[in-house]
C-alpha cells in the first residue's frame, strides 16, 4: 500500500513560537477590534491563514544566497543571478525588477494603456484591475460559466472563456485592446487553474489580432503542477518544463515574487518587446530605482533567483497541493460548503450557505471569520459584501495557506476548529457596520453584532 500521511519535504532549523490565547481573551480582542481581523495584532493569532503572500518560509539556501546579495546601486551580480534565474524558467527577453507585483502592473499598464483601452483577463486581481483602471482602462473578466457556481467540480475552472474573448474583440475592435491577459492561477476565482489547451487557444486568438498576450505569474509553479496532475499528455512532464511552455505562449508576465518566488518581498515585469521593455525601464528609474535593482536590495534578488527554483521542486508542490486539497476535502466530507475544487494557495469557504440565517446584509462572512477566530485564534479573510459592497455576487472566507510555514498537525488543527465552528453555526450572529472608510473600506470597518431579534 503506498504511503499517504502528507509530510513537509523539509526539517526545520529556526522555529517562530505562536501564541495561545484563551475564547475570553480572543472575545475581548475581537470586540476591540470592530469584529475586523486586520486590527488584530498577529502576536494574538495562533494561525494566520489572512495571506500567502510574503508570508513563505526561506529556505537555508535562500537565506545563504542572501549573503552573497551585492548591494551595488548599478550592474550588480545578485541582478545578474536574478535575471538568469528568471530568464531560465520565463524564457522572456527582458527581466524587469519591482518591488512587488502591483508596481510591475503600474508600469505595465502606464506603458500600455490609455482612456479608452480594454484588458480582458480571467479574473483581474483586484491591483490588477485598479491598476487597469487607473490608467484609463477597463478591466473586463471573462471566467468560464463554471468558475461563477462555487459547488461545481471542474479541472481548470480558471479557464478563460474564449468565445466571449472572440465576442469582445469582435465588437470593441482590436485597437481598443492593446493586451489581453491570464492569472495563473486564478487567486479572485478561487486559486483555480487555467489549462494549457486554454493558455494555447487564447494566446491562437490574440495572435490571430495581434493582441500580446500576458500572463500574471504569480501562482505560475503551482498552476504548472495542477497541468501535470489533470491536463492529458503532461503527467511524464516536470513542473518546470510546464512552465516553460505556458510562458512559450506569452509575449511578456507580471510577477508577484511573493507568491511562487518564495519570497518575503519582491516581483518582476518581462517582455519580448524592446521598444515596450525601453519605456518601462524609463519608468521604472522615475519610481523604482534602477533597472538592475528595481526597489529591491541586491539580497532580496538572490532570494527570488533562488526561490524560484525551489517553488518548481516536485516533492514540494506535492505536498503544497496535496496539504491544501486536504484541508479542503475535510471539511466539505463533513458537509462544510467551500469552492470546489480546492484551488492551490487557499480554501475558500462558502459563507451565504454556511450561514443561511445571516443575509448578506448582515455579513456573513465577517461573521464566518470572526467565529473561526474565536474558537481556535485562527486568522482569514472576508471576500464578499465587505470587500465588494453590494456587487458581490459571493460572500466567501479565505483560508490562504502561507508557504512551508505550517505543519499537518496545524492542518488538522484548521480542519478541528472549522467543524466545532460548523456544529455551532446556527449560534452566529450577524454583524452591522458602526464605522467605515470611503474606499478600501475591508481594511478598516468595524462591526457590533445585530441584535439577537433582529437576526
Ligand atoms: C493574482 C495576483 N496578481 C497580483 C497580485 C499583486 O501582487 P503584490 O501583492 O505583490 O503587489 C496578487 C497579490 O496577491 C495576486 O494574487
Amino acid at each position: 500500500m503506498p504511503i499517504k500521511t502528507i509530510i513537509e519535504p523539509f526539517r526545520i532549523k529556526s522555529v517562530e513560537p505562536i501564541r495561545r490565547t484563551t475564547p475570553g481573551e480572543r472575545q475581548r480582542l475581537l470586540e476591540q477590534a470592530g469584529y475586523n481581523l486586520f486590527l488584530i495584532p498577529s502576536e494574538s493569532i495562533l494561525i494566520d491563514l489572512l495571506t500567502d503572500s510574503g508570508t513563505a518560509a526561506m529556505s537555508t539556501e535562500q537565506w545563504a544566497a542572501m549573503m552573497r546579495g551585492d548591494e551595488s546601486y548599478a550592474g550588480s551580480p545578485s541582478f545578474e543571478r536574478f535575471r538568469t534565474s528568471v530568464q531560465a524558467i520565463f524564457g522572456f527577453r527582458h527581466v524587469i525588477p519591482t518591488h512587488q507585483g502591483r508596481a510591475a502592473e503600474r508600469i505595465l499598464f502606464s506603458v500600455m494603456c490609455k482612456k479608452g483601452s480594454i484588458v480582458p483577463n480571467n479574473t483581474h486581481f483586484d491591483t490588477t484591475r485598479a491598476n487597469c483602471e487607473f490608467c484609463g482602462g477597463e478591466a473586463v473578466d471573462l471566467p468560464i460559466p463554471e468558475a461563477l457556481e462555487p459547488s461545481r467540480v471542474h479541472p481548470f475552472k480558471g479557464d478563460m472563456d474564449t468565445a466571449r474573448l472572440e465576442e469582445l474583440i469582435q465588437h470593441a475592435g482590436r485597437e481598443r485592446i492593446p493586451l489581453a491577459m491570464l492569472t495563473v492561477t486564478n487567486n479572485s476565482g478561487g486559486g483555480q487553474p487555467v489549462s494549457m489547451a486554454n493558455i494555447r487557444a487564447v494566446k491562437e486568438i490574440c495572435a490571430r489580432h495581434g493582441i500580446p498576450l500576458y500572463i500574471d505569474a504569480c501562482r505560475f509553479a503551482e498552476n504548472a503542477y495542477f497541468i501535470k496532475l489533470r491536463e492529458p499528455g503532461y503527467a511524464g512532464k516536470t513542473p518546470r518544463e510546464i512552465a516553460r511552455e505556458m510562458f512559450s505562449y506569452a509575449d511578456g508576465c507580471t510577477m508577484s515574487a511573493k507568491k511562487d518566488g518564495l519570497a518575503n518581498i519582491g516581483g518582476f515585469l518581462c517582455t519580448n518587446d524592446d521598444s515596450i521593455a525601453q519605456q518601462e525601464k524609463d519608468l521604472l528609474i522615475l519610481t523604482e530605482g534602477f533597472p538592475t535593482y528595481g526597489g529591491l536590495a541586491g539580497r532580496d534578488l538572490e532570494a527570488i533567483a533562488v526561490g524560484l527554483n525551489e517553488a518548481l521542486d516536485e516533492d514540494y508542490l506535492n505536498y503544497r497541493i496535496a496539504s491544501t486539497g486536504y484541508l479542503g476535502e475535510h471539511i466539505s466530507q463533513e458537509g462544510v460548503p467551500i469552492v470546489q475544487p480546492p484551488g492551490g494557495h487557499a480554501i475558500y469557504i462558502d459563507a451565504r450557505a454556511f450561514l443561511p440565517h445571516v443575509p448578506p446584509s448582515q455579513f456573513p462572512g465577517v461573521a464566518l471569520a470572526a467565529a473561526v477566530y474565536i474558537e481556535g485564534g485562527i486568522r482569514s479573510v472576508e471576500i464578499g459584501t465587505l470587500m465588494f459592497g453590494e456587487h458581490a455576487k459571493m460572500d466567501l472566507v479565505r483560508l490562504a495557506i502561507p508557504r512551508r510555514v505550517y505543519t499537518q498537525s496545524h492542518i488538522d488543527y484548521v480542519v478541528e476548529v472549522i467543524l466545532e465552528v460548523w456544529r455551532r453555526r446556527a449560534e452566529i450572529r450577524g454583524l452591522e457596520i458602526t464605522q467605515q472608510a470611503p474606499f478600501l473600506r475591508h481594511f478598516s470597518a468595524r462591526f457590533r453584532l445585530v441584535p439577537a431579534a433582529h437576526n
